[in-house]
């Protein structure tokens, strides 16, 4: 393929610039402080990643709410809580005219066992066998905390924007609390906040209305969408397209699309079974969803999940179905994975299934997770990744790192 449309800038609506149209997408580093705070480590990480290159970074989820939180070592707000350690973060990423965003996010009833002994959520539908073993039963948030946690997202937003980072992204995927106010499985309110496509997605639409009050017009302001949660009587594709337009008259300025749940988890591509033949035909997860969303809306798109060689993100960008590519793993393996894109160089990323070979041991830890922390870590200490490393070493290594009971605590996105 000549042309070479990853190297292309793009303008988002509310006017900065990406530099190029690659962005890493979230993941989280589980490298915060005992305060929730963001420490040398994150630091070092982010600057890594700046320096390869990459246009746009967004960050592991970040909870607005540190009595809600993911899994330990989430980044976290609470009231009193300063924000000279989001400062020093952005500082040392917002370097080489690299766009870095915040994700945003709140977990609901997608809080473990051992941090919430009563998470929230629209309804107080608990998760069936096995998610019902990691996750204690919700109990439904009332109308005031809904709007508590919306001034949370607000008040997030405006703390990093106040601390130098370039724009917000709200976590609305995967199953978490945006995901849950979505799905017609999780919330089954009877008040304007439950029942038709309309009140379910209110949560997200007030959500998206406060921050872009507290950060104004020229800040960006992204989400996180699935296209679908992949679950018999859960959030539609027609639905997502229907949220994705709504969002997008609003003024969003860009638009990720990934999809699934800890439940059937699509955007690592693990739930081969929910998805069309044709869909896990191609590289990208979503893009056949995301060609249909473009029919709709003009907002810029990014798309997320499976891409590996420079050729598919091409071709995606130059068919017009996505304007940014979404990395995760290639970039936790190679953080100058986006320099060589970019030079034009004809790569595919190495990311391959992990397996320890003992298929007990597979299902015991959320190897995914491990693994590619620990790439993570590394860098956070300032070593290079290691793609090398053996999937029984990072267990054993995460194992001393964190103990026993935290590796079998960790979430699996
Ligand atoms: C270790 C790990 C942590 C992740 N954490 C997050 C997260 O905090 N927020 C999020 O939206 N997605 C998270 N994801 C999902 C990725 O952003 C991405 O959607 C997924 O890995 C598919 O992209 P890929 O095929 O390029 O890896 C995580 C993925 C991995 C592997």
């Amino acid at each position: 393929m000549s042309q070479n449309k990853l190297n292309h800038q793009l303008i988002l609506p509310c006017g900065a610039v990406l530099k190029n149209r690659i962005a890493k997408s979230a993941m989280s580093e589980a490298l915060g402080n005992s305060r929730h705070e963001a420490d040398e480590n994150l630091q070092k990480l982010y600057h890594r990643w700046a320096l390869g290159g990459t246009g746009l970074l967004i960050t592991g989820n970040v909870m607005v709410d540190a009595t809600a939180l993911g899994e330990p070592g989430n980044v976290a707000f609470t009231k009193n809580r300063g924000i000279e350690d989001l400062k020093k973060w952005a500082e040392a990423s917002v370097i080489e005219n690299t766009h870095v965003w915040v994700q945003l996010n709140h977990p609901g009833k997608q809080s473990p066992k051992f941090l919430s002994k009563e998470p929230v959520s629209p309804s107080a539908i608990a998760f069936g066998p096995p998610l019902g073993n990691m996750f204690y039963p919700p109990r439904a948030l009332t109308e005031k905390e809904i709007f508590d946690i919306i001034e949370a997202f607000a008040f997030a937003s405006k703390s990093v924007k106040d601390a130098g980072f370039t724009g917000v992204q709200i976590h609305g995927a995967h199953g978490y609390l945006v995901s849950q106010f979505l799905s017609p499985l999780h919330n089954q309110r009877q008040d304007q906040w439950g029942g038709s496509l309309a009140n379910r997605m209110r949560f997200v639409m007030n959500l998206y209305q406060a921050i872009r009050q507290s950060v104004g017009p020229a800040f960006p302001v992204g989400i996180k969408l699935n296209s679908a949660d992949f679950q018999r009587g859960g959030f539609t594709q027609e639905e997502s397209m229907d949220v994705v337009q709504a969002l997008s008259e609003r003024g969003m300025d860009l638009i990720e699309i990934s999809g699934g749940t800890y439940e059937a988890p699509a955007m690592t591509g693990a739930a081969p079974g929910k998805q069309k033949k044709s869909t896990q035909e191609r590289e990208a997860y979503f893009l056949g969803y995301c060609e249909e969303v473009r029919k709709r809306v003009k907002t810029p798109l990014m798309l997320t999940g499976g891409f590996r060689s420079r050729e598919g993100m091409e071709e995606a960008l130059q068919s017009g179905a996505c304007d940014v590519i979404g990395l995760a793993r290639p970039l936790a393996i190679n953080p100058d994975f986006s320099k060589a894109l970019l030079r034009g160089e004809n790569i595919t990323s190495p990311v391959k299934p992990l397996s320890t070979g003992i298929r007990a041991l597979d299902k015991l830890v959320p190897l995914e997770v491990t693994w590619y922390t620990h790439q993570l870590q590394r860098m956070g200490k300032g070593q290079e990744p290691d793609p090398d490393l053996g999937e029984i070493k990072s267990i054993l290594s995460t194992f001393i790192t964190m103990g026993i009971q935290n590796l079998r605590r960790t979430r699996t996105r």
